[in-house]
């Protein structure tokens, strides 16, 4: 019998395999193909306090190996959550982690306020201080001290659950700001967000995307992001959850001994809906090959040269 479980700081998973927000909507649109029960964890779309429409179409483009997105945290505003999502989310035989975005520090700190407020059986909160592709400095995390200071603010004013920093790859060292996160006191930061590209018709001589440039994802990206968790956990900085894409068992064993507490499973949702699934069936093998029977006897037990 192998044990999956795993912990990152306060929060105990079941598993370390959970989906990734803003690729499965609100949880419903997976249910033909994929079995909660067995999920480690789900995370929905970024939510935040204003209903946002978005970025202008086209909001996605095909790269080699790649997906370059501009959604522009398109959704219905906090009010709807609550009123739409929540009770559904709240059924889910998984651990559910709430999502979500402020315009402001300020309004990051509300939205946490009123998620302790409500009290209600999340597993954790996870701030995306990360999204690219929206105008206004919503790529909080490009700056150690805001990131402290936002997380240090949240987890003030929603001590009791756990708090995990969504980070931006793109910034010149991110072990600085997982770094700024630890100190503010999230429990475990996700790393990564998208990589900033952009996709262009020369014929046309145009962006490809409505909103110019976007955000990279998929399996272009998975070295970059397997790097970056790597540099992190290297230092013992914060427990880390790896994004980026992540698709196949060799993904998942890659982050793990790479120091990965958990993953998230992102784009490959999009072409392969059940795939978080298959790969919790698959993992007990593989942790076996390695002769242990602990998922958590394999995470950072990475071998570099002196
Ligand atoms: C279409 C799309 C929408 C996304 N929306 C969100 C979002 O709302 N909130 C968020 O924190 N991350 C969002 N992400 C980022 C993913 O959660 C993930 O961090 C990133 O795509 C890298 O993982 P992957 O390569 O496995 O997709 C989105 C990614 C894609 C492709």
């Amino acid at each position: 019998m192998i044990d999956l479980s795993v912990q990152l700081g306060r929060l105990h998973l079941r598993n370390p395999i959970l989906v990734a927000s803003g690729t499965a909507g609100y949880g419903r649109e997976l249910a033909d193909y994929v079995d909660m029960a067995l999920l480690g964890g789900f995370i929905p779309k970024t939510v935040t306090r204003h209903p946002r429409p978005g970025n202008p179409p086209p909001r996605t483009v095909e790269t080699a190996c790649g997906l370059l997105n501009a959604i522009g945290l398109d959704n219905d505003g906090w009010d709807y959550f609550w009123q739409h999502h929540w009770p559904h989310l709240q059924t889910l035989p998984t651990a559910v982690i709430l999502n979500i975005a402020g315009k402001s520090e300020d309004e990051f700190v509300e939205l946490a306020a009123d998620v302790a407020r409500r009290g209600v059986g999340l597993a954790a909160l996870e701030l995306n201080l990360s999204c690219p592709n929206v105008a206004g400095g919503l790529d909080f995390a490009t700056d150690a001290e805001r990131t402290r200071r936002i997380v240090r603010r949240c987890r003030e004013v929603c001590p009791n659950l756990p708090l995990i920093a969504k980070l931006t790859p793109n910034v010149t060292d991110i072990t600085v700001i997982a770094a700024a996160a630890a100190e503010g006191g999230a429990d475990a930061v996700s790393a990564v967000n998208t990589y900033l590209g952009m996709a262009i018709d020369w014929r046309q001589r145009r962006p490809r995307l409505g909103n110019v440039t976007g955000g990279l994802s998929g399996p272009a990206i998975k070295p970059l992001a397997l790097r970056a968790v790597w540099a992190i956990a290297r230092r013992r900085i914060i427990p880390v959850i790896g994004v980026g894409g992540i698709a196949t068992m060799d993904d998942v064993m890659e982050f793990l001994v790479a120091g990965a507490s958990a993953v998230q499973i992102g784009t490959a949702n999009f072409y392969d809906p059940s795939v978080a699934c298959r790969l919790i069936q698959d993992l007990p093998a593989a942790i076996a090959q390695l002769g242990t029977s602990r998922v958590r006897d394999v995470i950072g037990t990475l071998q570099t040269p002196e």
